[in-house]
């Protein structure tokens, strides 16, 4: 199983500012909790306990008051600082000495994932041992993202960075789970034409050595975009209509935790003297 996660925080943030100038979008509310609350939630769902989140240069510490060790979640955070936004493998460069000699699934700080057997898809993908592992998902605008076509044993044929010819209906999200070999791969990639390393030509490197696989999250689980403005206030309308129905928090980390038996009732009670009186804190309460 794959014990360590990286969640990749930073970013230039230009596409929501003036709302990201002061602060990383990342640490923005999506409805009740801050947006990296959600990723660091999938990787403690695939039991990922291990965990370096890697943020902008000079946002440590706001994100230290957020988060500042998982001591209460039963994880352990570590931070590492990203100069500037040099592209997504980035983070397994940064991340090197973190990985070891460890494989290590790697989840964008935007990324939100929502659905049925989550769970146990992601559980399925941390197991693997060898090889580049992506999860696709069906989206109608494909040129938005990383796109993979797929044969009729759905193995990856093709896979493209937002290609603004059609390619396949199949985006690639932003969750990727990788060998040991992907720091070295990483270390080999050269900027593209946009100056940064891509993603795309990582998995490139995995697909023609055929040891790129592929899992899908089905049309009953949800991937959403928090990328533009109008997709973020979407995610935080999916979130409202969720927990209200349900009465049920999406990405509560305490509840997580609980579940994973990785804390006892006297963390969660730490955890509602730190964020203090709020709606968030009540909930932890009913938890114990
Ligand atoms: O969301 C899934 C998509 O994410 C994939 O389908 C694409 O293949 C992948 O390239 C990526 O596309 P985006 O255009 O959304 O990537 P963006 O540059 O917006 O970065 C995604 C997140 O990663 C964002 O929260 C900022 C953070 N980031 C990005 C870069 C390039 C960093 O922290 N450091 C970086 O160097």
């Amino acid at each position: 199983m794959i014990k360590k996660g990286i969640v990749l925080s930073g970013g230039k943030g230009t596409r929501m500012s003036p709302l990201t100038k002061a602060v990383n979008k990342q640490l923005l509310p999506i409805y009740d909790k801050p947006l990296i609350f959600y990723p660091l939630s999938i990787l403690m769902l695939a039991k990922i306990r291990d965990i370096l989140i890697i943020v902008n240069k000079g946002q440590l510490e706001q994100y230290k008051k957020i988060i500042p060790d998982g001591k209460n979640l039963g994880i352990k955070i570590t931070y590492k600082e990203q100069d500037t936004p040099k592209g997504l493998p980035d983070a397994f460069i940064l991340g090197e000495k973190f990985i070891g000699n460890e494989n290590v699934a790697m989840i964008l700080g935007d990324n939100f994932f929502y659905g049925q057997n989550l769970s146990t898809t992601l559980l399925n993908s941390s197991k693997l041992t060898k090889g580049a592992k992506v999860l696709l998902h069906k989206v109608n605008k494909p040129e938005l993202f990383g796109v993979a076509k797929i044969n009729n044993q759905k193995k990856i044929i093709s896979i493209k960075e937002k290609p603004k010819k059609y390619l396949s209906d199949l985006a690639i999200t932003g969750l990727y789970f990788f060998d040991n070999k992907v720091i070295n791969y990483s270390k080999r990639l050269k900027p593209s034409k946009r100056g940064e390393i891509e993603i795309v030509d990582l998995l490139n490197i995995y697909k023609s050595k055929k040891s790129l696989f592929a899992e899908f999250l089905g049309r009953g689980g949800a991937w959403l975009d928090t990328g533009s403005m109008d997709d973020y206030y979407k995610t935080t309308a999916f979130v409202s209509a969720i927990e209200n129905r349900q009465g049920l928090k999406i990405a509560c980390l305490e509840e997580i935790a609980f579940n994973n038996n990785w804390i006892k009732k006297k963390h969660i009670k730490n955890s509602i003297k730190f964020y203090g009186n709020c709606e968030y804190s009540n909930y932890l309460s009913k938890l114990i």
